[in-house]
């Protein structure tokens, strides 16, 4: 019998702070129960967690029991497995919520890699990516991160890549080209080869008038990406993916027919979002989240209060107009059921 899955979140964080600058590591592991990730996937043709040796230290940094991805049979894991192995390096597009991180939580799982995370788009200096002295004498070198994942090996996970500082994205560059190695001028021009299982994957929301405030990554890192895979909603508009409202179903434990409706609002709101007309689109989590208030007793509307309402914006306007949508999509949602009475 399969157990049901129970998903607990934790955030393991490696703070470094300096010149208020604060860089975050954030090493999320999903604990569930056991479920055998290996064999929906067949990520082992390009990479094999068994090829990996990383020393005891790096262990924690590896993901364990990340949640599968769902897709439509597009193998999303595969083809990033592909890239890697071909170019070391990849770029995913998509909007907000879309899974980015989540899949590559999982490659990095699956393929037993360490993972390092840099979020682009928070003021972090050329000093904390690249390494630093910390006092006189050359023995106070530091590495930054990237120095660190360059030297060490693992996923170096860039989301908001195209916010990327530009005297970042040029130490960065060289780095990129296929044998790349990086050149610390700081520290004597000490040069460190890229680590053979330093695989690099930067993520960003799509660049389009409906996004406001993206702006196209910078020519020389798009030129060293040879593969971009667009990732989008399960469900948009009209178009109802069932195997989303069966997950919602499934992890917010409540009856299909409820999971269908916050689904269904779910996608008309990523449909408004994507128009430009509201802030922000609902990912699964966040229905499944509203699913798991409305499975203690609460409505679907007071459920959407709690959650989506707030969460996409502090507007009232706004507000209101999330309202009108879980409203709407309700009532057509009752008069089919009474429909289908008669
Ligand atoms: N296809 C999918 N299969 C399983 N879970 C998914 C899928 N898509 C999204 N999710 C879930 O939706 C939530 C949001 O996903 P995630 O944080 O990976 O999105 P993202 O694309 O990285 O967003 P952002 O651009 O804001 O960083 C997570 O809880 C993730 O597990
Ligand atoms: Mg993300």
């Amino acid at each position: 019998m399969e157990q049901k899955s129970k998903l607990i979140t934790t955030t393991k964080r490696t703070r470094i702070n300096s010149n208020n600058v604060n860089l975050s590591i954030s090493i999320s592991k999903i604990r569930k129960s056991s479920h055998s990730l290996d064999k929906m996937y067949d990520l082992k043709k390009y990479m094999d967690a068994a090829d990996m040796n990383f020393p005891e230290d790096m262990q924690d940094m590896i993901p364990k029991d990340t949640p599968p991805f769902l897709d439509n049979g597009a193998h999303y894991v595969e083809r990033i497995g592909r890239a890697l192995k071909f170019f070391k390096q990849c770029a995913l597009i998509g909007p907000s919520g879309t899974g980015k991180t989540h899949i590559v939580y999982l490659v990095a799982e699956l393929a037993g890699l360490p993972m390092w995370e840099i979020n682009c788009g928070l003021a972090t200096s050329v000093f904390d990516l690249f390494g630093r002295y910390i006092g006189l004498g050359k023995e106070n070198w530091i590495d930054g991160l990237i120095t660190n994942w360059c030297r060490r090996g693992g996923i170096l996970y860039l989301d908001e890549a195209n916010m990327m500082k530009q005297d970042v994205a040029t130490k960065l560059n060289p780095l990129l080209d296929q044998r790349g190695h990086m050149v610390l001028t700081e520290k004597d021009s000490e040069i460190i080869h890229r680590h053979k299982h330093a695989y690099m994957i930067i993520s960003m929301n799509p660049v389009s008038s409906e996004f406001a405030g993206t702006k196209p990554i910078n020519a020389a890192m798009r030129r060293r990406m040879s593969v971009w895979l667009n990732f989008d909603y399960m469900s948009i508009g009209d178009n109802i993916d069932e195997k989303e409202i069966q997950m919602v179903s499934e992890k917010g434990e409540i009856p299909m027919v409820d999971a269908e409706t916050i689904v269904k609002i779910g996608s008309k709101l990523r449909q408004e979002y994507k128009m430009g007309d509201i802030p922000y689109g609902p990912s699964i989590g966040d229905l499944v989240n509203w699913a798991k208030i409305c499975a203690d007793g609460a409505s679907i509307l007071e459920g959407g209060d709690e959650t989506l309402v707030p969460m996409t914006s502090d507007d009232p306007e706004v507000q209101d107009e999330v309202r009108h949508i879980i409203k709407k999509v309700l009532e057509s949602q009752l008069s089919a059921k009474k429909t289908d009475v008669k």
